[in-house]
């Protein structure tokens, strides 16, 4: 970990001179500067870190600073930067040609793969995102029920597709049609009998339920104990299809996905992020006689060009069979338990208003002297302190996700020597603070 001496700290603020160059530029071309919003720096502050390179746990920016880090592109590098077996098999599949538009033997293999680690989905469809899977569970679960509503919890996302948009919560949107709001009803996360009454209250017009089975965008937030149980059991009830949002926790939780972790068997379940071994990807899948109302076999239309081309399906296929070995999850479950009890340490020793909130590797540094059930209690995040807290762990090369609430993520890639230096970090920063 270093951060080059050039590297100019103003006002406890990350400065890099060819990056914050740079952000000026490209604001001119790519509005905002970033071709994702999550990207930009808006709610920490100071101008967005150009990159050139990652490697195993480590980026390296234009300045010649080396970081940390702990965005792991936002889910998607599960075994690190660059993993050797990952990036030879792209580079062997590249040159046997990226794309045919056609069907192909690791389009199988991939499909085959998922429906083996993932029991609940017979079929499996491949998409190019996370958006795009969850945009074609809820058509087809729509199809499937011929019903037109969909239930979602405050706080989760799902990507930028209309439907799923249109909640009221920090990720709505101007540009949707109101027919849409109308058709997405909202309720709390983690509370059984305010989706119980919504059920009851729409009986018969209730397409899809849509939940993230670990809230990601809110704190990390995990289910109440018991709580999917009686999910899955109101959807069972009201023969209503259950769809897990497993963008960010398949692959990440467990090998089986938070699913396995929980005990539960959704009809319908998204992937994204973590499957590709960092190619873009996105696949939803489940139970057969649903999936058979896509066309061509049924009427549910969804299709696309760069769908399950063979070089994402070859990132895919290297990933998870690296993910076949139990030590990959040991590594990242030992990494996760060194840094919390360090940071935990500190936190209990100077007293602070700040939680930890974690499943596996999916993480939250939460400055909120309260623990982050649902998304109501996310509002009380001190956002203000966490952008300090974050401007303070550049300047000491650790880089986390732009975002008081968004997940963070520990990958394979991470050694105890890395860990150790990210709790020493914490500490410095967290006295610069408070
Ligand atoms: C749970 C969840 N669903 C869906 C998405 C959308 O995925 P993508 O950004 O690949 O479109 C995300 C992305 O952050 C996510 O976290």
């Amino acid at each position: 970990m270093s951060v080059n001496p050039s590297t100019e700290k103003q006002a406890n603020t990350f400065f890099g001179k060819q990056s914050a160059e740079l952000s000026a530029e490209i604001a001119k071309y790519i509005p905002g500067g970033v071709d994702s919003p999550f990207r930009s720096f808006k709610e920490v502050g100071g101008h967005t870190i150009f990159f050139e390179r990652a490697q195993g746990s480590r980026l390296y920016d234009v300045d010649g600073n080396e970081f940390i880090d702990y965005l792991g592109a936002w889910g998607p590098a599960i075994l690190g930067h660059c993993v050797p077996e990952v990036v030879a098999a792209c580079q062997e599949t590249l040159a046997a040609g990226p794309v045919f538009g056609a069907p192909h033997r690791l389009e199988l293999e991939l499909a085959r793969a998922v429906s083996d680690a993932v029991p609940s989905c017979e079929m499996v469809r491949f998409v190019n995102s996370g958006t795009e899977a969850v945009m074609s569970a809820v058509r087809l679960a729509r199809g499937f029920t011929k019903r037109d509503l969909i239930i979602m919890f405050e706080g989760c996302y799902h990507g930028h597709s209309d439907s799923v948009l249109a909640s009221q919560s920090h990720s709505s949107s101007d540009g949707i049609p109101a027919e849409s709001k109308q058709n997405t009803l909202l309720v709390p996360y983690n509370d059984a009998s305010a989706l119980k009454d919504c059920m009851q209250a729409n009986k018969g017009r209730v397409a899809a339920v849509l939940i993230e089975p670990v809230a990601g965008s809110m704190g990390v937030v995990p289910p109440k104990e018991g709580y999917l149980k009686e999910v899955e059991r109101l959807c069972r009830d009201h023969n209503v299809v259950l769809i897990f949002d497993e963008v960010l926790t398949g692959c990440r939780v467990a090998r089986g996905g938070a699913q396995s972790l929980y005990g539960i068997n959704p009809d319908l379940t998204c992937f994204g992020k973590a499957l590709g071994g960092g190619m873009a990807i996105g696949a939803f899948g489940g139970r057969r006689d649903i999936m058979n109302e896509l066309e061509p076999i049924g009427k549910v239309y969804q299709a696309g060009t760069f769908s399950g081309n063979p070089l994402t399906m070859a990132g895919g296929i290297a990933t998870l069979n690296l993910l076949l070995q139990k030590s990959v999850y040991d590594r990242m479950e030992r990494s996760a338990t060194l840094l919390f009890a360090g940071l935990q340490e500190i936190i209990d020793r100077c007293k602070l208003p700040v939680r930890l909130q974690r499943v596996g590797s999916m993480f939250a540094i939460i400055f909120s002297p309260l623990p982050v059930t649902n998304f109501r209690e996310s509002l009380k995040i001190d956002a203000a302190k966490f952008a300090r807290f974050y401007h303070e762990l550049l300047n000491r090369g650790i880089y986390l996700p732009p975002s008081s609430v968004d997940a963070a993520a520990i990958s394979a890639a991470h050694t105890d020597d890395d860990i150790e230096q990210t709790i020493k970090a914490c500490d410095e920063s967290l006295k610069e603070i408070f």
